[in-house]
């Protein structure tokens, strides 16, 4: 008798447990900084009915993976398409949500017209930057107060921390970056403006990085923040190199926040690059080896690295303002489709099923040990 209470007692706990919504991101980290995800059209026009309450449940910001890109919004000439931004704003707007604008100005996602003229030769330089006004006035103009905080350039830097010569840098010089940062601030003097690049922990990058923002500001270029976008893997960068960069462009007088989180646990596909086709095909399943499952053995390495960064992403609440991940679910990720078509990754706190992982728990905990220590 006394044995089937108690199992009917472990019974009804376990189910009391098992029912328990698991605890929120955003509240974890009420009062350090806004826990983010990028959402592509199925989660906010509420389509993928799972995902968009696992997104109002758990975040508070949100950025556009990829509706407001210029090829998305701004396909032709004289043709903007702002059906799914417009739909985007207004599902952060309807649940109370900070809006990140991604991105203005950027050499790739934009088409090749911006840069050309009529026969396809390059523009000249006049023609370019009246394009890039007319850009960033519409667009930035339709979703004045609305949009909190763009992302006004996209990855000008090279990993030698010089800067990329891309048409924008190839047509305008340097003064580009002067300029995107105006025509963002004229038209909407309100909203957050970053400059946006990953790899900002490796230090050549880094230091460039840091020259950049600081002629800018010195001009008086209106650049409010940093973003480190955070596509990181199980190794690299270590928790020393995000430390020293955060740190380093807080001293700047700038925000700094991670616009673009996940933790590739893929072997890298870089190193096969050169290989030939043929042994290619030898190699694809090298490259995709949780194909069935992840093992537990990954799966606990993976919720010890998110530990450790959210550890440090934790001794630098107040100087860092948000932490977006680049997706919701493992399933949604692009790192599913980037640098190799058709793996499966595993580089985000929620599983295909929209369940929370260990990494999730891993993160709620670093959460509540550091308000523990307050
Ligand atoms: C990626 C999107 O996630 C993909 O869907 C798209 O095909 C390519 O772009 N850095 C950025 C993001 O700033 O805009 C990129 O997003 C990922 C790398």
């Amino acid at each position: 008798m006394a044995a089937t209470v108690v199992s009917l007692l472990l019974l009804t706990s376990s189910l009391w447990m098992a029912e328990q919504p698991p605890p929120a991101l955003k509240d974890a980290f009420k009062g350090s900084f806004l826990i983010g995800a990028a959402l592509n059209p199925g989660e906010f026009t509420e389509r993928n009915v799972r995902d968009a309450a696992l997104v109002k449940g758990q975040f508070d910001s949100i950025s556009p993976e990829n509706v407001l890109k210029w090829q998305s919004v701004h396909p032709a000439p004289d043709r903007y398409d702002f059906d799914l931004s417009d739909q985007y704003v207004a599902f952060g707007e309807k649940n109370h949500m900070f809006v990140v604008g991604h991105t203005l100005v950027w050499h790739q996602q934009t088409p090749k017209w911006v840069f050309e003229d009529a026969k396809g030769n390059p523009v000249d330089r006049e023609t370019l930057l009246k394009r890039m006004q007319e850009h960033i006035q519409t667009v930035v103009g339709r979703y004045k107060g609305r949009v909190n905080s763009w992302d006004v350039v996209n990855e000008a830097l090279n990993e030698d921390g010089t800067l990329r010569q891309t048409p924008w840098m190839k047509i305008l010089g340097e003064e580009y970056l002067v300029k995107a940062f105006e025509f963002a601030h004229e038209a909407d003097p309100k909203a957050d403006l970053q400059y946006n690049d990953y790899s900002l922990e490796n230090e050549a990058k880094r230091n460039g990085a840091i020259h950049l923002i600081k002629t800018l500001r010195a001009q008086g270029v209106p650049v409010t923040g940093v973003g480190l976008q955070g596509h990181y893997g199980m190794e690299w960068p270590s928790v020393d190199q995000v430390d020293a960069a955060i740190s380093a462009f807080a001293k700047l007088g700038v925000k700094v926040m991670i616009t673009e989180l996940d933790v590739d646990v893929l072997p890298s596909a870089m190193q096969y690059h050169a290989a030939d086709i043929s042994a290619n095909l030898e190699l694809r399943p090298k490259l995709n080896p949780y194909a069935n499952g992840l093992p537990d053995s990954v799966q606990q390495t993976l919720a010890r690295r998110y530990a450790d960064l959210f550890g440090v992403f934790l001794k630098h609440r107040g100087e860092l303002t948000r932490v977006t991940f680049w997706g919701v679910t493992d399933a949604s990720s692009w790192l599913n489709n980037w640098p190799v078509r058709g793996r499966t990754n595993y580089p985000l706190l929620f599983d295909r099923e929209g369940r929370p992982k260990p990494a999730f728990d891993a993160v709620i905990k670093a959460a509540s040990e550091a308000s523990a220590g307050k």
